[in-house]
């Protein structure tokens, strides 16, 4: 048996102990807004927040992260989360959308650890979410949309 709070709500789940994070956050916890893209933290589909830092769930086993607070993009807050989603909206960043919860995630977590990314920042910060649309553009102009948004 294993204990996961996710999004503020614990879930006792009776997967190995091994079982990467995003299968036990889709299949058994039913939160299918995560995806699966590489499954070896090549693509960035998969990541989530682990105790606030965003992390590649493909290659987490749940036994690692049992007791911490995970948050999905289900579960986004806070203004950084509203900021973010409200530039994606407004720049229509998605095309497909199959990597954009990651993009999401790793854009609000690029943005509270730096109020004011440049350029480079953010193309260091998202190098690791990889966009088969290349959405890349849409996706650093929402970013400094974001930041602006969070100056005021
Ligand atoms: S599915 Fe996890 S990084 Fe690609
Ligand atoms: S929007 Fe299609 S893979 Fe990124």
């Amino acid at each position: 048996m294993v204990s996961l709070k996710v999004n503020g709500t614990t879930h006792n789940l009776d997967i190995d102990e091994e079982t990467p994070l995003l299968w036990a956050i889709r299949d058994n916890i039913g939160l299918t807004g995560t995806k699966f893209g590489c499954g070896i933290a090549q693509c960035g589909a998969c990541t989530v927040f682990v105790d606030g830092q965003a992390q590649r769930s493909c290659v987490t086993p749940v036994s690692a992260v049992a007791g911490s607070e995970i948050t999905t993009i289900e579960g986004l807050a806070g203004k950084e989360a509203e900021a973010v989603q409200a530039a994606w909206t407004s720049r229509d960043v998605p095309q497909c959308g199959y990597c954009q919860s990651g993009q999401v995630m790793s854009a609000i977590a690029l943005l509270k650890e730096n109020k004011k990314p440049t350029d480079r920042d953010i193309d260091l910060a998202m190098n690791g979410n990889i966009c088969r649309c290349a959405t890349y553009v849409r996706i650093r102009a929402a970013i400094h949309d974001a930041a602006r948004a969070l100056e005021i």
